[in-house]
């Protein structure tokens, strides 16, 4: 079955990016100048997922009102002849139309991919952990859906870890089926390194069955009490298919005071206006009698 739904969890308390957090969702951090969130959103536009479920919470408000019209802003910047800012403004509330669901307490992703159920219904999506920010060639959803119209299934990304690292991560057991895909034989949540059955981590996009949902109200609190995605899927696993894609690409946890600033820097190279006088910004900024 195509895949057209994409479900964008965005109700955690962001706690790593605390203090800013307490009052600012990790999702609106700009990175260059996008939030986080706007990232994940156009990588599930560009492969054709074009109808969006974004799982919120209380303090959240920022992100429903980003992607909405704002018709005073609109008639402002209409007075003041801004027409290149208009139609930037206009085209993000354009881009898409957005489902929202609340969770109402943070009790895991498991539990937020949970509360999508409602829009998702019968049908396999995309899932996009939007602090997971991937430069990469191909789209790595793109990369997922490409192995699952070969294989069907559930599809997870995967990347190696430092074998210390593993206790961070949903780990999967891996039996090897081609180049940089493996069949999940099993799969556990934060193992430490030397119960960790292999350094591939599962990470920020996925596509999933709906037999995930089943799953995931069975599922009971795991690690951090959480209801977790990986409990789930490891739940799933007697009745579907569960493969993982080592995704071609470099990841950033944007969810981090470091990761996030590391992003910056990838994206802002990357950026058509800003990325030349960056360059040589750094280059000037690097040079050792200059430190
Ligand atoms: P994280 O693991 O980054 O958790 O969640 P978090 O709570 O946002 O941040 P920290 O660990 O406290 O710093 C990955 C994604 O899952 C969402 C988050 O919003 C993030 O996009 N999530 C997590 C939920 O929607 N609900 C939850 O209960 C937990």
């Amino acid at each position: 079955m195509e895949v057209r739904k994409a479900v964008v969890p965005a109700a955690g308390r962001g706690t790593r990016f605390l203090p800013i957090t307490k009052s600012q969702p990790k999702e609106m951090l700009p990175l260059v100048d996008k939030p986080i969130i706007q990232y994940a959103v156009e990588e599930a536009l560009a492969a054709g997922l074009h109808d969006l479920v974004l799982v919120t919470s209380q303090g959240k408000q920022a992100i429903e009102d980003y992607f909405d019209r704002s018709g005073e802003l609109e008639n402002l910047l209409q007075q003041r002849g801004e027409m290149k800012l208009l139609k930037c403004v206009c085209h993000l509330s354009n881009m898409v139309d957005i489902v929202y669901v609340r969770q109402k307490q943070p009790l895991g992703l498991g539990h937020a991919v949970l509360m999508a159920e409602v829009v998702v219904g019968k049908e396999p999506f995309g899932l996009f952990l939007p602090d997971d920010i991937f430069v990469a060639a191909h789209p790595v959803i793109s990369q997922l859906l490409d192995a699952y119209k070969e294989l069907g299934g559930c599809i997870l990304a995967v990347q190696r870890v430092q074998h210390e690292e593993t206790k961070r991560y949903g780990i999967i057991t891996p039996n090897k089926i081609g180049d940089h895909l493996y069949q999940v034989m099993d799969l556990v949540e934060k193992p430490l390194p030397e119960q960790a059955p292999s350094d591939l981590a599962i990470v920020g996009r996925y596509v999933l069955q709906p037999s995930i949902f089943d799953a995931l109200k069975v599922t009971p609190p795991g690690k951090g009490q959480e209801i977790q995605l990986t409990d789930g899927l490891r739940r799933l696993l007697s009745r579907e298919k569960i493969y993982a894609v080592e995704f071609d690409g470099t990841r950033y946890d944007a969810g981090t005071p470091i990761e996030w600033l590391k992003a910056t820097i990838a994206l802002a190279l990357r950026h058509p206006e800003v990325g030349p006088e960056i360059k040589s910004y750094l280059r000037t900024s690097m040079q050792p009698e200059l430190v």
